[in-house]
């Protein structure tokens, strides 16, 4: 494994560690939310967004412990946006990570529920004390997130990137590019931004994380449409060659894999340029930027 491939095992597997203290498992008839719960977290995902927190607390020594309670909360609730994701009513996906989805393992019932107690269990991790001492730290924590996750952020271009399914215009580029930033970008955004505001960072280089999450966001959800068009179930662990059949407004569907591959490239580009007042502490940010349009997973 190269340096960042080790450096991301290794983040993973302390986020599941700090994940398995944060939502442990209960007995009583609530006992399979819990267990819904854990499986759609624990073990599974590149855990790329805790990886961004992860490195961007590191750009201003945070401790370790405040920083994994962060990553594990945008785990959450990025998991929560999966498992709805994968509900009938939307993508109507079956495997997730290589394994059936929470509707599919329970039932839709469930999965709703796993979602929407993933999502305040996030909000009350970033609420609790042992979080950051400082409470102006944690509330902007939960502002930012808020507005990451919510109608300006993921769920709206959750509901741009269903209605487009049924759209009969074709989108531009404009408005993919809009419809990507709030569904994928916000919540990369945040990712990369938490990590400053954990560190209270001088609004500088904040905003130099947070330019540099919206690129590599944007980059990333066009190499997560490309990876459905090339890539097998077997390497990504989910279905795959779905998104021009249901319709889905892609860069990839109005520009062909290769221009969009291109434009991908340009973002990663972009993306580092963003990290230039940093030393080499954020080399895993730079590596990462290369990583997330050359992944095959
Ligand atoms: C999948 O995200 C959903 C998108 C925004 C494209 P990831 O590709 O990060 O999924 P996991 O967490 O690794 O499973
Ligand atoms: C999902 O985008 C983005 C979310 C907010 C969950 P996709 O629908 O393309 O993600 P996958 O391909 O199912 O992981
Ligand atoms: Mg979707
Ligand atoms: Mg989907
Ligand atoms: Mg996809």
């Amino acid at each position: 494994m190269d340096d960042l491939a080790t450096a991301m095992a290794a983040a993973a597997a302390e986020v599941d560690e700090a994940l398995d203290i944060l939502l442990p498992a209960v007995e009583g008839p609530e006992a399979p939310l819990l267990e819904a719960m854990r499986y759609a977290t624990i073990g599974g995902g590149k855990k790329m967004r805790a990886f961004l927190v992860l490195e961007g607390a590191r750009q201003f020594n945070m401790a370790r412990r405040n920083a994994l309670r962060v990553a594990a909360a945008v785990e959450m609730l990025h998991a929560y946006s999966l498992v709805h994701d994968d509900l009938p009513a939307m993508d109507d996906d079956d495997l997730r990570r290589g394994k059936p989805t929470v509707h599919k393992a329970w039932d839709e019932a469930t999965a709703i529920l796993v979602g929407d107690a993933l999502q305040t269990q996030a909000f009350a991790t970033l609420a609790a004390e042992d979080t950051h001492p400082d409470p102006s730290v944690r509330a902007e924590l939960c502002l930012r997130l808020a507005l990451a996750a919510g109608a300006r952020g993921m769920v709206g271009g959750q509901m741009l990137d269903i209605l487009a399914e049924s759209a009969t215009t074709p989108h531009d580029e404009a408005s993919i590019g809009r419809l990507q930033l709030l569904k994928t970008g916000k919540l990369i955004e945040f990712s990369a931004e938490a990590g400053a505001i954990l560190g209270k960072a001088p609004s500088s280089l904040r905003h130099a994380l947070t330019f540099y999450g919206r690129e590599i966001g944007a980059a990333f959800q066009i190499a997560d449409d490309l990876l459905d068009l090339t890539a097998t179930p077997e390497e990504v662990g989910k279905a795959t060659a779905k998104d021009a059949a249901a319709g889905k407004a892609t860069l990839v569907s109005l520009l062909g894999p290769d221009r969009a591959r291109i434009h991908a490239e340009r973002l990663v580009d972009q993306a580092k340029t963003h990290l230039d007042p940093f030393d080499d502490r954020a080399d895993h940010l730079r590596q990462l930027a290369d990583h997330v349009v050359r992944r095959r997973n």
